[in-house]
């Protein structure tokens, strides 16, 4: 048990991000460098968000980890190399002062706590905000300030994109050592007030093919993959960041639609193929599209990552129609009125009209198991409340409130 009193604890909150334009397939697996650029939306920590809590003292024998409660095998290699490189960055940075006025907190052990406010196996890209909440955090612990992109990417590639708010781009990069791979946010959350996001849980099962075995997958076996990456996403990573400086929804929306699209088709261009959409995601696909039709516009566009769950973009002004219409063609089961969580939407009904458009028997009750509904947010935050540490000052975790 610990006797001294700890030399760091630092909390910190970081967002889940949801791609538009797909990353699939590394280049350099070691160091977690992608074959092309992407592009996503962080999600706002209202509804969704990992929140960490690192501690440092003299008196730890070993590095831990308790994710969601469990404590887990802080030897799994991507939670070295995170620790690792934070603790390569923080050297430098001591080296760069003459004196060495810091503590010595690098010869310190970490106990680390993370807990997220979503279900971790609802497929909801929880190892996104983990790895970028962890980076964050273990930076500030160790009082290291530089770009982060190179810790969380390490733990998972996605993840470099949740350490900004807003819309942000990870740069592919060039060379080899990674250092010019890197996340940048395209607009601030405040760029986009109207954008509205509706992530349709199907299943909260675990994934068959991880992203890491899938995409390896893909590099080797699928040419769609190589095709795309060369010469399909650079001219639509522009496209895209055009789409979101000019608020251009129907651009945003059609391109959002597409690049899920062609993800998931390199994914069953892959040898044995995978697949990640579920009927219920096809039927979904379908709705958007009639959806759209019946209205004449592209007012909604879905995107879909390694799980069969939705995410769904629209406009305040065509959320409350649209839950209507998944309503509709998917009957909540019994869970009636927690069928729609998060930000509140007002209950409207669904035209004659557009029902008869949808063209949809529905389905059997608790096809969709909930909504969650949801809009851009800022990257992560420190939590100044010594009241919000997961651990406590013996660097164990709290009982649970
Ligand atoms: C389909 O970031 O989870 O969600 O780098 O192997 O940890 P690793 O993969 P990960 O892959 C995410 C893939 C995706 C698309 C995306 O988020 O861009």
């Amino acid at each position: 048990m610990a006797s001294e009193k700890p030399l760091a604890a630092v909390t910190c909150t970081a967002p889940v991000n949801i791609a538009v334009i797909k990353y699939w397939g590394k280049r350099d697996e070691e160091l977690v460098l992608p074959i092309n650029s992407s592009l996503s939306v962080t999600l706002h920590q209202d509804q969704l968000k990992t929140t960490t809590t690192a501690v440092i003292s003299k008196d730890f024998t070993e590095d831990r980890i308790w994710l969601n409660g469990r404590e887990e095998d802080v030897g799994q290699p991507r939670l070295q190399a995170c620790l690792r490189e934070i603790r390569r960055l923080a050297r430098k940075r001591r080296n760069a002062w003459d004196g060495d006025p810091l503590p010595s907190s690098l010869s310190c052990k970490v106990h680390v706590a993370s807990v997220n406010n979503f279900p971790t196996a609802a497929g909801l890209a929880s190892s996104a905000a983990g790895y970028a909440c962890l980076a964050y955090t273990l930076a500030r612990v160790y009082g290291v300030e530089s770009d982060l992109s190179e810790v969380a990417r390490q733990g998972s590639g996605s993840a470099c994109r949740s350490l900004y708010g807003g819309f942000v781009e990870w740069q592919m990069g060039e060379q080899t050592d990674g250092k010019d791979s890197i996340a940048r946010q395209v607009a601030p959350e405040s760029h986009w007030p109207e954008l509205r996001v509706l992530i349709l849980v199907v299943s909260a099962e675990k994934k068959l093919t991880g992203s890491t075995a899938g995409m390896r997958a893909s590099v080797e076996t699928s040419p769609l993959l190589r095709f795309r990456a060369e010469s399909v996403v650079p001219a639509r990573m522009a496209e895209m960041t055009r789409c979101i400086q000019e608020r251009d929804f129907p651009g945003f929306a059609q391109l959002t639609m597409k690049d899920s699209n062609q993800f998931h088709a390199t994914c069953l261009d892959t040898f044995p193929p995978i697949s990640y959409l579920s009927a219920v995601s096809w039927r979904i696909i379908h709705l958007v599209h009639r959806f759209n039709a019946h209205h004449g516009d592209t007012k909604v566009a879905y995107t879909f990552d390694a799980g069969p769950n939705a995410v769904i973009f629209t406009l305040d002004d065509t959320v409350a129609e649209f839950v209507a219409a998944v309503r509709h063609s998917f009957p909540p089961g019994s869970n009636g009125d927690a069928f729609l969580k998060g930000l509140q939407v007002r209950p409207a009904p669904l035209s004659a009209e557009l029902q008869a458009a949808l063209a949809m028997e529905p389905t059997t009750p608790g096809g969709v198991k909930y909504i969650i509904a949801t809009q851009v947010g800022p990257g992560p935050q420190i939590l100044d409340n010594p009241c919000a540490h997961l651990l406590g000052p013996d660097g164990l975790p709290k009982p649970a409130a």
